[in-house]
C-alpha cells in the first residue's frame, strides 16, 4: 500500500503577544466537554462538565466548568481559546454527506444543529451570553490541542508528538515535533481512516456503548487468545485495513459505517467477514467475543506501534508525548518503551477529548508569552475542592452522624484497619481529579488481599461486568516489588495509564487485583502528590504486610465520578459502601438520622 500520510494542514492561528497572560481554554460538542484556566504560566484549574451536571461524558457547552475556572481568577481572562476549528469540522461533515446517501431528515437535523448551536458564531454568542465577557475567541486545531495538552505540561524541552483519536475535524492521527516553545505538526492521516473509530466499531459489535465501552473491550481482551498466529479473528480483522511500511493505514470502508451518519459503526460485510453475530448488551459473553476483543487489541497495538516507529524516524527524540483517546489504552502504553526507541513517555491524565481544553489554553499561553514551557504536570488534582467547614456544614444539613478523626495519624490507622477488616470505603480528599481515572481524591478503596473482594465491590457498589478487573494503587517506592514495570517508572503510571504484569510471586498476595492474564492497571502514588493517600497505603502495608490497595472510581456504574460532598453522600446512600471518609470525618453508611 502506498503511504496514507499527508502533510499536516497547518492553518496559521493568530495569537496576540501578551506578557504572562491568563488564558481560558474550553471544549464542547463532541465528548467530555471541559474547561481549563492557565495563570502565571501554570494550569490553575481544569475540570470536565460532567462532574457538575452528573451526566456522563456530557458534551454540552461547559457552562459550569467555565464558571468554576473563572472563579479561580476572579477577573476576565486575557485570552479565550476553543479546542477546535468548527469550520473545518463542518467541512468534514459536508464531505461525509457527499460520500454517501442520506435522508432529508438527517440532513435537516445535522444542518439545523450546526446553524443553531455548533457554528463558530454560535459558540462565540454562547460564550458571551454565559459569561458576560467580550473576549474574542481563538479557535485552534483539534489535534494541535491534543499535542499541546501533552507537550506543554510534560516538562520536556523537546519531544516527538503523536496524537491518535477517533476524529477531530478531518484528522485522526498526527505526528509532530516539540522543540522549546514551538510545536510543529508534520503529518496527518485523514478521516475515515481512524484507529479510534475502528476500536469503537468493534466495541459496538461486542455489545458495548460507543465512546464509553472501549475500556471494557480492553479488559475483555485479556481473556482471549493473544497469539497473532492462532487467534482466528486477528487474521480476519487484519483484512479490514491495509498498512503501509511507514505505519500509515487505510480502513476498507466496506466494513465500517462511520462515513455514513445514519449507519451503525459497522456494516453487514463485517458480520459476514467475522462469521459471528454481533453481541447485544444483555447477551452472555463467550470465547468468540473474547477472542475478537483480543484480536482487536493486537491489531490496535500493531497500528499504534507502527505509527510511533515512523514518528521516531521523522521527528526523533528520546521523549514521546502521546495524546488522543487512543492514548488511554493503558495496555498498549505499557509496551511503548520496550517496543520503540523512545526512552521517556508522557501522557497527561485527560488524554482524550476532555484534555484538549488544557492543551488549547497552554498552547495560547506559551505563544502569547513567547516563553518556552516550564510546567511539568505532577498531579491531576485540578478540579473543585471543599473546605473542612463546607464539608461539615453539608454533613450537618443532611443530618449525618459522623466521627471526627483526632489527627491524620488517627485517620490513617482507623481507615487502614477498616480496610483490613474487609470494609469498602469511599475516600474523598482535596480537589477532584482531572481525567477519567480516580486517583485518590474521589476513590473507593478496598483490600486486595481477599479472593472475593471483587465480588463484594460489585455487589455493594460497582455492579460491573465480572470480566472487568479492579485496579491496584501502590506507593511509587514499592511498585517495583510488586510489578514488572518499566524503570525508571514512567510518569503516566501516576495517572493509571499503564498496565503491567504483576510479579508471579506476588500474585497470590493480591488476588483481587490480578487480571486473568496476570496484569494490573496500577496507579503509583508519590507522597508529594497526595500525602494522606500515600500514608494510608503505607499504613495498610504496616498492618497487613502488603502496601497495596484496590482503587476504583467513586461512582455508581454509568454515573460520573462524584464531585461535591453531597454527591459523595448520595452515592453512599444509593450503595452499600460501608464507610465514607471525607476530609477529617468518618461516616458509617446508614448513619443518617431524622432531625
Ligand atoms: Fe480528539
Amino acid at each position: 500500500m502506498k503511504t496514507n500520510w499527508r502533510n499536516y494542514h497547518n492553518i496559521h492561528t493568530s495569537v496576540p503577544t501578551i506578557c504572562n497572560p491568563t488564558v481560558l481554554g474550553f471544549s464542547a460538542y463532541f465528548h467530555d466537554s471541559s474547561a481549563c484556566i492557565v495563570k502565571d504560566g501554570k494550569v490553575l484549574a481544569a475540570v470536565e462538565e460532567e462532574r457538575f451536571t452528573r451526566k456522563k461524558h456530557d458534551n454540552s457547552f461547559p457552562v459550569n466548568a467555565i464558571k468554576y475556572c473563572l472563579s479561580k481568577i476572579g477577573r476576565a481572562p486575557d485570552l479565550v481559546v476553543f479546542f477546535e476549528n468548527p469550520d473545518r469540522k463542518f467541512d468534514r461533515i459536508k464531505q461525509t454527506f457527499a460520500m454517501t446517501e442520506h435522508s432529508d431528515e438527517i440532513y435537516r437535523t445535522v444542518f439545523t444543529l450546526w446553524d443553531e448551536v455548533k457554528s463558530r458564531k454560535k459558540i462565540e454568542d454562547k460564550f458571551s451570553q454565559t459569561t458576560g465577557l467580550d473576549n474574542q475567541i481563538i479557535f485552534l486545531d483539534h489535534h494541535l490541542s491534543h499535542a499541546a495538552s501533552a507537550y506543554y505540561v510534560s516538562g520536556y524541552n523537546n519531544a516527538t508528538l503523536v496524537t491518535i483519536d477517533g476524529v477531530g475535524e478531518n484528522t485522526t492521527t498526527t505526528i509532530g515535533r516539540g522543540d522549546g516553545l514551538k510545536i510543529e505538526m508534520l503529518k496527518e492521516i485523514e478521516f475515515p481512516h481512524s484507529i479510534g473509530l475502528l476500536y469503537t466499531a468493534l466495541t459496538v459489535f461486542l455489545g458495548f456503548r460507543p465512546f464509553d465501552g472501549e475500556y471494557k473491550v480492553m479488559g475483555l481482551a485479556a481473556y482471549g487468545d493473544d497469539s497473532r498466529e492462532s487467534n482466528p479473528y486477528y487474521r480476519k480483522l487484519r483484512q479490514t485495513l491495509q498498512v503501509a511500511e511507514d505505519g500509515s493505514f487505510g480502513l476498507n470502508m466496506r466494513y465500517f459505517g462511520h462515513n455514513n451518519l445514519e449507519m451503525k459503526a459497522y456494516r453487514p460485510e463485517l458480520v459476514d467477514l467475522l462469521g459471528l453475530p454481533p453481541r447485544h448488551s444483555a447477551d452472555p459473553m463467550n470465547g468468540d467475543y473474547e477472542n475478537l476483543a483480543a484480536a482487536l487489541q493486537l491489531l490496535t497495538e500493531d497500528l499504534v506501534l507502527g505509527i510511533l516507529t515512523h514518528a521516531y524516524q521523522i521527528a526523533p527524540s528520546e521523549s514521546l508525548c502521546f495524546a488522543g483517546g487512543v492514548a488511554l489504552n493503558s495496555v498498549i502504553n505499557a509496551k511503548i518503551l520496550t517496543k520503540t526507541k523512545f526512552k521517556r513517555l508522557f501522557i497527561q491524565p485527560a488524554a482524550g477529548d476532555g484534555g484538549t481544553a488544557l492543551g488549547a489554553a497552554k498552547y495560547v499561553q506559551c505563544l502569547a508569552d513567547n516563553a518556552a514551557p516550564s510546567e511539568r504536570m505532577s498531579h491531576a488534582y485540578l478540579g473543585p475542592g471543599y473546605t473542612t467547614d463546607e464539608i461539615e456544614n453539608v454533613l450537618n444539613s443532611e443530618n449525618i452522624v459522623y466521627h471526627s478523626f483526632a489527627s491524620e495519624v488517627d485517620k490513617r490507622h482507623t481507615v487502614a484497619a477498616l480496610l483490613k477488616a474487609k470494609n469498602v470505603v469511599g475516600w474523598f480528599w482535596g480537589r477532584i481529579e482531572w481525567g477519567p481515572r480516580a486517583l485518590g481524591a474521589r476513590s473507593i478503596l478496598a483490600s486486595p488481599l481477599y479472593e472475593d473482594m471483587k465480588d463484594i465491590l460489585n455487589a455493594k457498589v460497582k455492579h460491573r461486568e465480572m470480566f472487568r478487573p479492579f485496579a491496584p494503587v501502590v506507593c511509587v517506592d514499592d511498585a517495583e516489588e510488586f510489578f514488572e514495570c518499566d524503570l525508571p517508572i514512567p510518569e503516566p503510571t501516576d495517572f493509571m495509564l499503564m498496565v503491567y504484569p504483576i510479579r508471579k510471586e506476588k500474585q497470590r498476595q493480591l488476588p483481587a487485583v490480578v487480571h486473568v492474564d496476570g496484569s494490573g492497571r496500577l496507579q503509583t502514588i508519590r507522597r508529594d502528590q497526595n500525602p494522606e493517600y500515600y500514608d494510608l497505603v503505607k499504613e495498610f502495608g504496616r498492618q497487613t504486610g502488603t502496601p497495596v490497595l484496590i482503587n476504583t472510581s467513586f461512582n455508581i456504574n454509568n454515573e460520573p465520578i462524584v464531585c461535591s460532598p453531597l454527591d459523595a453522600l448520595n452515592c453512599m446512600r444509593a450503595t452499600k459502601i460501608d464507610y465514607l471518609v471525607i476530609d477529617r470525618f468518618l461516616v458509617r453508611n446508614c448513619s443518617q438520622v431524622s432531625s
